[in-house]
């Protein structure tokens, strides 16, 4: 097998028309068989996911990864933080790949290894006897992952945040949440943390921006990230959407802000959130704040049964995972149809055995209550 690393594919895919790029894709798959798993999430768009053999959420999808015994390939149909979880779970002769190299997520960018290191002396320090868990959401990057793991902390999902955030506050005084402060604090709160038990930790100040005495006097220190996608929902179009229509409902992803989140009936993963849109009853109506393809799939499932529209007025498309499309996913399969495996994952075997003892954590734990069910 030869190993290359390109973002795009050849000029050669460009004019192909696209039923000729899904017969192909149909084929590759055909003749890969069993080496081969394509694990998809919601975000992605139908014409992508018409191939994965399994479509979830991070959590799922990561589970999934762990489960294959038998394949020898993972093409992961998501984003670049998805992808090195399913190479650190799977067994090393497992190969993951990618098929956009530039599809990565801004808010796992939003955290570096040497912001989070510069930030741990100050804050253990700062902390006294305390001992602080380290949390991070799994849209971070494997070396965050890895140190999580190393300092007895592990990762969580939207799916299991608040199990996690309990264990999490078991084992220590205080947690440190990366690299979403929403996830965080909506999940803090709805725990019944109070806000003012709650800190920012601003990476572009020194200190965060924050005193020694701030750190000592709070339960949860929070890493000063975001989801762009997810800021496009404002506390405004939800109550836009409570005047001009009381009965419809609000589901939030809980990347959201906090004043979204209490504002919304429910919030959850994207798995969460197709399970409630699946099992609503007939004639209700829904606003859904999180990425539009996964919006506009339960609107079109359940036309003419449910009324379902994003929350926001205009789309909310995640621009990363909207990067892997039908020919990209051909290039790497008819790739390794031909012998080469193209985009591969990899994570350092420095860091290897650490985060996956943060996502082993967070796996061995039991599946919790929703965010906001
Ligand atoms: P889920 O785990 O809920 O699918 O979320 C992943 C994600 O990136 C949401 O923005
Ligand atoms: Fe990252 Fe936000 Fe895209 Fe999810 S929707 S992958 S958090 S940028």
């Amino acid at each position: 097998m030869s190993h290359v690393e390109q973002a795009h594919p050849l000029t050669e895919y460009d004019d192909l028309p696209i039923a000729e790029v899904f017969d192909r894709t149909r084929h590759c798959k055909e003749q890969l068989g069993p080496r081969l798993v394509i694990l998809g999430h919601h975000y992605q768009a139908d014409e992508v996911l018409q191939f994965a053999h399994f479509v979830g959420d991070s959590l799922k999808l990561a589970q999934q990864a762990a489960l294959q015994e038998h394949a020898e390939y993972v093409v992961f149909c998501g984003v670049h933080f998805m992808a090195e979880s399913a190479d650190i779970v799977t067994k090393p002769d497992v190969q993951v790949m990618l098929p956009h190299l530039e599809a990565g997520c801004s808010m796992a960018d939003m955290a570096s290894i040497d912001q989070v290191e510069a930030a741990w002396p100050f804050l253990t320090a700062a902390a006294g006897d305390a001992r602080i868990i380290p949390v991070t959401y799994v849209n971070s990057t494997a070396p965050i992952k890895a140190f999580c793991g190393r300092n007895g902390g592990l990762c969580c999902t939207s799916s299991n945040a608040p199990g996690v955030v309990d264990w999490a506050m078991s084992q220590g005084e205080k947690i440190l949440f990366l690299p979403d402060q929403h996830l965080g604090r909506n999940t803090l709160c709805q725990l019944g943390c109070p806000m003012d038990s709650i800190v920012l930790y601003d990476p572009a100040k020194p200190h965060g921006g924050l005193t020694a005495k701030e750190v000592a006097g709070v339960k949860a220190v929070l890493w000063q990230g975001c989801c762009d996608v997810h800021m496009k929902f404002s506390l405004d179009q939800c109550r836009r959407i409570r005047e001009q229509d009381p009965a419809c409902r609000i589901i939030v992803h809980p990347e959201c802000t906090w004043e979204v989140f209490q504002e919304a009936d429910m919030a959850g993963s994207t798995e969460f959130i197709i399970r409630a849109i699946d099992e609503a009853p007939d004639g209700s109506r829904w606003a859904i704040g999180t990425e539009t393809h996964l919006v506009d799939r339960l609107a079109k499932r359940h036309a003419g049964r449910l009324s379902v529209r994003n929350l926001a007025t205009e789309r909310s498309d995640c621009p990363t995972m909207a990067l892997i499309d039908p020919k990209h996913l051909l290039w790497v399969l008819e790739n390794l149809a031909d012998g080469h495996v193209v985009n591969r994952i990899t994570v350092d075997e420095s860091i290897r055995d650490d985060a996956n003892l943060a996502l082993e954590r967070m796996l061995a734990l039991k599946p919790g209550k929703p965010v906001k069910g």
